[in-house]
């Protein structure tokens, strides 16, 4: 025994050598815990000797006893707050949970706040003005000024490198025009649809009451009826804070079914057809996936699970809230349509679409497939990429998992092109859509309106903290903490939302004018040059070449022999009754 307590004594004797290399790890976190658990005597001296080695560790702790002594004659009160601070630390030497407590009682605390409060250290001291994380403070701040119609010009020139590869940008005309109308809509509904939708050009992306606040949902929604643009419900349901407010409705229907499910879980036919004929809902959208995390589904935690949540969603309050990955409903692409044919039918002839990420651009080939095979044409799809934003993903499926946008939304308008159905499908596409370039930039490679989702959420007010899915939204955006909610201003942030939206219309209309276009709907791909990972510039279309219309649709034609290799093979390999695993039997 006191062969093994001497032992002790040498190794941390060495310990207090190396103190600088210690002192560098309670900073950055990786310092190996030299407080090994142990009990009785043990116990006793790596308390006592370690004190009394390195006293400086222990001397504010120590300090705050007869500083509560000293006050007790002075300020009770202040005895109590220094009694207060003397216990943390007592806490914290004996707990065992944190090494960084047990060694540096009550100062440890320290890290943890400077960990808490480093995003917006970062933010506000270190951040680069062009470093995206995800969005860089030039994004940002033109969000900001344009929610609050402050000036959001630029002085002195741009501070982006034109030579950089990636660089993209649009070929002005020397018959440039003035600005147009900025009363554009976007009709969405085919021949199928008995109640088409005139969409604005920048809808609010899909984002639940749930994800978001209640006074988030209902400034988004309020801007969407000032603004007269739409916003998406996300999959958690129609809120009452959605209705509230009368702006128009994208009811996302997801794979929980929340808002339209049984007991079980299961579709509910009736409960979907009494909210889907409410006049404030549009359109009807079912969720495939979304790029953040597509295939992994989702769960709002119990504790978040309030009784109003609960009752928007149609599930029991205080249990897990769960999105399986899959639909139950349909596991085809045939499914899929006959599912969009169900939900029109009930509807009372509302535009029906699905919102996808695209994986396997067999599987997109599949349902093109299927709408050849059924004549069952959804009203429109919503590309997501990869890019785009979440409440809570794994990080794994964040950074890699899914096809991002531009790539996703030019294959599903070549592939709807190479049927001849794209006349048909109004494309919707989301991913870090900040400006009017953006959407420009959407539009060229195929898509008839955008939606945003983040850039709303700076509308509103979010910091970019990063911390959505900790219900600790210091902005009161993302949390159901209604006194953090508090902070988030309704009719204030209501404007801001709509002068943001008009603002990026109107950019938007700018820069067709500047490329001498009447229309959003004549802007294509050769409209833009880009730089590639040579540093040559070359057209944007030589990049993403629109595919000849009907080419799919013959394998015999010179179209389909001119299409790349990946193409003719996804098509060929595609299935239309069935999605994953749809390769010829001979692979
Ligand atoms: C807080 C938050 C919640 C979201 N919730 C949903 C959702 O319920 N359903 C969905 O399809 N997408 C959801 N999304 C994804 C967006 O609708 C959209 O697909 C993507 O974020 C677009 O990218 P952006 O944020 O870069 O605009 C959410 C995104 C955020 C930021
Ligand atoms: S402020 Fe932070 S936590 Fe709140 S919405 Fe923005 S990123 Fe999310």
């Amino acid at each position: 025994m006191i062969v093994m307590e001497v032992r002790l004594i040498r190794r941390h004797l060495s310990i207090g050598t190396n103190l600088l290399r210690e002192f560098s790890g309670y900073f950055f976190g990786d310092y190996p815990c030299i407080w090994e658990a142990q009990g009785g005597l043990g116990r006793l001296i790596n308390m006592f000797i370690l004190s009394a080695m390195l006293p400086s560790r222990y001397s504010a702790w120590l300090a705050t006893l007869p500083l509560a002594i000293v006050s007790y004659f002075l300020n009770p009160t202040i005895s109590i707050l220094f009694l207060a601070l003397f216990l943390v630390g007592l806490r914290d030497l004996l707990q065992s949970r944190h090494a960084i407590l047990r060694n540096y009682p009550l100062i440890g605390h320290l890290r943890f706040l400077l960990e808490y409060i480093r995003p917006e250290l970062r933010q506000y001291f270190l951040e680069d003005d062009e470093a995206p994380l995800p969005f860089s403070r030039n994004q940002r701040a033109v969000v900001y000024q344009r929610a609050k119609g402050q000036n959001d010009k630029r002085g002195f020139g741009s501070l982006l490198d034109p030579y950089r590869p990636g660089a993209i940008w649009l070929n002005h005309s020397n018959a440039a025009c003035a600005p147009i109308s900025e009363g554009f809509r976007v009709k969405i509904g085919n021949d199928a649809c008995l109640a088409p939708y005139e969409s604005s050009i920048l809808n609010v992306s899909a984002m639940s009451f749930g994800a978001l606040s209640a006074n988030a949902i209902r400034a988004l929604n309020r801007g969407a009826r000032l603004g007269d643009f739409a916003q998406d419900t996300g999959e958690g349901s129609i809120s009452p804070y959605h209705r509230e407010e009368g702006g128009d409705l994208i009811w996302e229907i997801g794979s929980g079914y929340f808002g339209c499910r049984d007991a079980d879980g299961n579709f509910s036919a009736e409960r979907f057809a009494a909210q889907a004929v409410d006049r404030q809902v549009k359109m009807i959208e079912i969720k495939l996936s979304q790029g953040a995390k597509p295939g992994h589904g989702g769960v709002l935690p119990a504790a978040k699970v309030s009784e109003e949540i609960a009752l928007t969603r149609g599930v029991e309050p205080g249990k897990d809230c769960v999105s399986p990955a899959r639909h139950s409903r349909f596991s085809t692409p045939v499914g899929l349509l006959e599912f969009v044919a169900e939900l029109r039918r009930l509807s009372g002839g509302k535009p029906v679409g699905f919102k996808l990420c695209i994986g396997d651009p067999i599987e997109f080939m599949g349902i093109c497939k299927a709408m050849i095979e059924t004549k069952i044409v959804p009203d429109f799809i919503v590309v997501d990429g990869t890019e785009g934003g979440t409440g809570a993903a794994p990080v794994e499926f964040a950074d890699h998992v899914g096809m991002p946008a531009r790539d996703g939304l030019s294959l599903v308008h070549n592939a709807l092109r190479g049927i001849g159905l794209r006349d048909s499908v109004k494309l919707g596409a989301a991913g870090k859509i900040v400006t009017g370039f953006d959407v420009a930039t959407m539009l060229a490679l195929g898509a008839d309106w955008c939606n945003a989702a983040r850039s709303f959420m700076f509308a509103l007010g979010c910091i970019q903290s990063r911390a959505c899915h900790t219900d600790e939204c210091p902005t009161g955006v993302a949390t159901q903490n209604a006194l953090r909610q508090r902070g988030l201003d309704v009719a204030d942030r209501a404007k801001r939302v709509a002068s943001f939206q008009r603002a990026t219309v109107h950019s938007l209309f700018e820069l067709l004018g500047s490329a001498g276009l009447d229309s959003p709907t004549k802007l294509r791909a050769r409209h833009f040059m880009m730089r590639d990972s040579t540093g040559q510039p070359v057209p944007l279309s030589s990049r993403y070449p629109e595919m000849e219309s009907g080419a799919l649709l013959d394998a015999e034609s010179p179209a389909y022999a001119a299409l790349p290799a990946i193409l003719r093979s996804s098509w060929e390999m595609a299935r239309a009754h069935q999605f994953s695993g749809a390769v010829p039997a001979s692979r």
